[in-house]
């Protein structure tokens, strides 16, 4: 059967109907917001590079947790932006560190937000790098006792769950055993399996001051030409213990969000990242782009390729815009 008797068109004939047979849907409870917490009070600084995202204050929180309940978003990705920083990186598993202490904010105003922690080295460490540093080298096995005592004390401050990102080999396994030895064996662990070495972070590194001091992250995020070690990347977490995986950025990647999606059943999130914000932005600000359109339209192909779930800066105009269109 073909044409004229078949006609593509009759389904698309009202909205209703698509509605319908609309075959992915995106709403907030897929989406995991990413929160830069500093030190200080009442600060709210506009990141400059990521319009409508702002450095904040431990005493911002509350007032976020509140809005983020109100728009249906279920998480948070914390980012800790620290007073001090040193080789080793102290404050990132100090108790009182500004993660910790955002942690702990955040439970107090909304104990059912699922608070989620990014548990790298690069926004604590003077030379910014995701590792301890030797003659230059990242070292990585010496690296991964630190991120051990950073989930812990992630999770001793009330963290639901760990988001290792630094993509050093082993660091799962580490940071299983450490939340294990301490008694945290229902803390989960999200991690950044596939994470790429992509341009696309540089407004980030603005935001969480984390730009290496020397070299770049190549020796340790992914080549952005590879897939198939993509997949060697996921299954050496899964068996290490991740309980969710991430594929980084997203836009760039999708083929790589499906590949992971197709081949193993833990749910995947994937980062729509801070550049890709940006480029959305700007060009929306140019009045370039319709910003509401294209956000619905990028988050929807983000999970078309087989994201379960979305870390994005769009999070709540996102919500606002799913709310009004209901
Ligand atoms: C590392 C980390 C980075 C991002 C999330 N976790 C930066 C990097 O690897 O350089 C980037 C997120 C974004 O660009 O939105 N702690």
């Amino acid at each position: 059967m073909t044409f004229p008797t078949v006609r593509l068109r009759r389904l698309r004939t009202t909205p209703t109907l698509r509605a319908m047979v609309r075959e992915t849907t995106l709403a907030p409870s897929q989406f995991i917001y990413p929160l830069f917490v500093v030190h200080g009070s009442g600060v709210f600084d506009e990141i400059s590079a990521m319009p409508g995202v702002y450095n904040q204050s431990i005493d911002q929180l509350a007032r976020e947790a509140e809005s983020l309940a109100e728009l249906g978003i279920p998480a948070v990705m914390l980012f800790g932006v620290p007073d001090h920083k040193d080789p080793t990186g102290t404050e990132n598993f100090a108790d009182d560190g500004i993660v910790q202490q955002a942690v702990r904010t955040l439970k107090a105003a909304n104990p059912d937000l699922l608070v989620m922690t990014d548990v790298c080295m690069c926004e604590y460490t003077d030379h910014g790098h995701c590792g301890l540093i030797r003659d230059g080298e990242i070292l990585n096995d010496e690296t991964l006792d630190v991120l051990g005592a950073v989930a812990l004390s992630h999770a001793q401050a009330g963290a639901d769950m760990v988001a290792p990102s630094g993509m050093m080999d082993g660091m799962v396994g580490a940071i299983r055993a450490a939340l294990d030895r301490g008694g945290y064996q229902n803390v989960s662990i999200l991690s950044y399996a596939v994470k790429y070495a992509s341009g696309f972070y540089g407004p980030f590194r603005e935001a969480a001051h984390s730009a290496p001091a020397f070299g770049d992250r190549r020796t340790h995020q992914m080549d952005p030409a590879n897939v198939r070690e993509a997949l060697r990347e996921a299954q050496l977490d899964v068996d290490e213990g991740a309980d969710m995986l991430m594929v980084k950025p997203a836009l760039p990647y999708l083929d790589v969000i499906r590949r992971v999606k197709d081949r193993f059943d833990l749910p995947l999130a994937a980062y729509n990242v801070s550049g890709e914000y940006a480029m959305i932005k700007a060009a929306a600000r140019n009045g370039w782009l319709d910003e509401s359109r294209v956000v619905l339209e990028t988050l929807t192909g983000i999970r078309r390729a087989g994201a379960d779930l979305i870390l994005t800066y769009h999070a709540k105009d996102a919500a606002r815009w799913l709310k009004e269109a209901e």
